[in-house]
């Protein structure tokens, strides 16, 4: 599905990745974790191309993915969420989930009001499929704006899965969120992999990462340090050693929540 081979990049000084290599297979939920600044949001950035790499390659499904603007990615299939949430403050949750659903055609172009209106079941019955994913059901007539912390990152989540991707890299979904709120969105990241979506989950929560994925790449100072299922990493020396070095050891692979 994903395929990063020699992956760099630098800003200025900053080598935020250098070298990384990771295979991302077709119908897996695969783990990217480090400590605060190993390139974990750079590697995401660079995948959907807001950033374009110093030196190395993205193939997503056998393609190059080099030079091609993010929104030919997400037309290509590659979603994201941010780890600073970006949503569309003053439209409705379910106006902003209908965006992103016509995110793959020129909205601006057509204009937004006629279309709005022309949604058609089907657009209309896939966004009620994603207000119940998202547990906003009873939200969907309030502004963005207004909802409460949880609720944004919720609606943040399905709205990168609005687009239909068949890969969704996730920035840090669980930050922030309560226990109860962390176990339902395990829930969630593995109904969306059983419809049909390979999952790229960069988190902090080890209890969420371990608990939800199949395999895990550990970066630091942006390479690759360990790869392996959630045991082999969490036993890994090398990867103990990289998250007592870092400022926040409360963070690391057995620590629990940061
Ligand atoms: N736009 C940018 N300009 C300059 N430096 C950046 C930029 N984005 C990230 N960095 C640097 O690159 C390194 C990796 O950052 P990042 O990928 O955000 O780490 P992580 O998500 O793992 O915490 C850090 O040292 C960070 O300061
Ligand atoms: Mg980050």
């Amino acid at each position: 599905m994903l395929e990063l081979h020699g992956l760099s990049k630098h800003f200025g000084g900053v080598k935020a990745l250098d070298g990384l290599d990771l295979t991302v297979e077709e119908g897996e939920i695969c783990g990217l974790i480090g400590p605060n600044g190993s390139g974990k949001s750079t590697t995401i950035n660079v995948i959907c191309g807001v950033y374009g790499q110093t030196a190395g390659t993205v193939r997503f499904r056998g393609e190059l993915m080099d030079g091609k603007p993010p929104h030919q990615r997400l037309r290509a299939g590659i979603a994201r969420t941010f780890q600073n949430i970006r949503l569309f403050p003053n439209l409705t949750v379910w106006q902003n989930l209908w965006v992103a659903q016509n995110s793959h055609q020129d909205i601006a172009r057509q204009g937004f009001l006629p279309r709005w209106l022309g949604a058609t079941r089907q657009t209309r019955k896939e966004i009620v499929e994603l207000l119940e994913l998202a547990d906003l059901g009873h939200k969907g007539d309030d502004l963005a704006a207004n909802l409460a912390f949880g609720e944004q990152r919720r609606l943040e989540f399905a709205r990168a899965a609005a687009a239909r991707p068949k890969l969704l890299l996730l920035d840090e979904p669980a930050a922030g969120m309560s226990q109860r709120e962390i176990d339902d969105l395990g829930q969630r990241i593995r109904r969306v992999r059983e419809s049909g979506v390979t999952v790229l989950l960069v988190e902090h929560v080890m209890e969420l990462v371990m608990g939800v994925t199949e395999r895990i790449a550990v970066l630091n100072f942006g390479h690759r340090i360990a790869l392996g299922t959630p045991g082999e990493v969490q036993r890994n020396p090398a990867v103990q050693e990289a998250y007592l070095g870092s400022s926040a050891p409360e963070s690391g692979p057995e620590g629990g929540r940061a």
